[in-house]
């Protein structure tokens, strides 16, 4: 093994970022591990969606590095280079093109990131068809492949967002809130798929909804005012007093 493949796949050292003086992420360190799947919890205000805008590029951090895969320190990355790095993110609003088909939201997808060139060969075209109905299947929209986008439900369409950032085989994705506006049968479908998902890539993942938190049997960390407050499993961070008084309490 080389010794990056020994490092974690991501760590956050002492990061602190202010807004007009309000320190909205305050001196956070977490580490995450190849092949893991992280859960992120917090009150309103936590500092959740922030941390993903310094892990993104979108935000610089005051102070404090962000080492992806060992010695790459992100903070000195923009927001373009970190996607092509292999970080995916996926915002709490879908953002798919509503007049194209399932498939060619997918299909585009796919293209974004290897290039118009490649479709040129016919190998690699039929290569491309098994893998995006591989995606179909693992989105759990192959039944709904000819359909336009704006015919979807809404978790349908957070389903086939995910699926856009897939086809981009990132090696960190970020899922900010996705069960947001959800019905109660699309969570427990969005648990499943983001479990199957998790086994070939890594995963952090932002939500309120604590029956899914359970669901996804995840290492949690619960941030609060920019820091973290709590980590373990569900039930050990759910006990914790510290948790209980400045969030699940209340
Ligand atoms: N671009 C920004 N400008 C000013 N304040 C911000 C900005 N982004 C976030 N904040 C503030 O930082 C704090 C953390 O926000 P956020 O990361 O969105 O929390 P969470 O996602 O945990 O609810 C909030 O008080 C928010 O108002
Ligand atoms: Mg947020």
């Amino acid at each position: 093994m080389s010794p990056k493949e020994k490092q974690p796949l991501l760590y956050l050292n002492g990061v602190s970022v202010s807004f007009d003086g309000f320190k909205a992420i305050n001196n956070l360190s977490l580490v995450v591990e190849r092949g893991e799947m992280r859960a992120i919890i917090g009150p309103n205000g936590a500092g959740k969606t922030t941390m993903m805008d310094i892990i993104t590029g979108k935000t610089r951090p005051d102070e404090g590095e962000v080492f992806f895969e060992g010695d790459t320190d992100l903070t000195k990355y923009d927001e373009a280079d970190i996607a092509c790095l292999g970080i995916g993110r996926k915002f709490q609003k879908p953002t798919v093109f509503e007049n194209h088909s399932v498939y060619d939201n997918l299909a585009l997808a796919f293209d974004e990131d290897r290039g118009i060139l490649a479709n040129l060969f016919h190998n690699e075209t039929r290569s491309r068809r098994g893998r995006i109905n591989e995606i179909l299947d693992t989105v759990r929209l192959s039944h709904r492949k000819d359909f336009l986008a704006s015919e979807l439900s809404h978790g349908q369409k957070q389903w086939l967002e995910i699926g856009m950032l897939l086809a981009q085989d990132p090696k960190l994705l970020l899922v900010d809130e996705p069960v947001a506006g959800m019905t109660d049968a699309e969570t427990v479908e969005t648990a499943n798929l983001l479990r199957e998902i998790s086994k070939n890539h890594s995963v952090i993942v932002v939500e309120h909804d604590m029956g899914f938190i359970r669901d996804l049997d995840v290492k949690v960390t619960c941030l609060a005012e920019g820091s973290v407050l709590s980590e373990g499993s569900l039930d050990h961070v759910a006990s914790d007093e510290k948790v209980i008084e400045s969030y699940l309490g209340r």
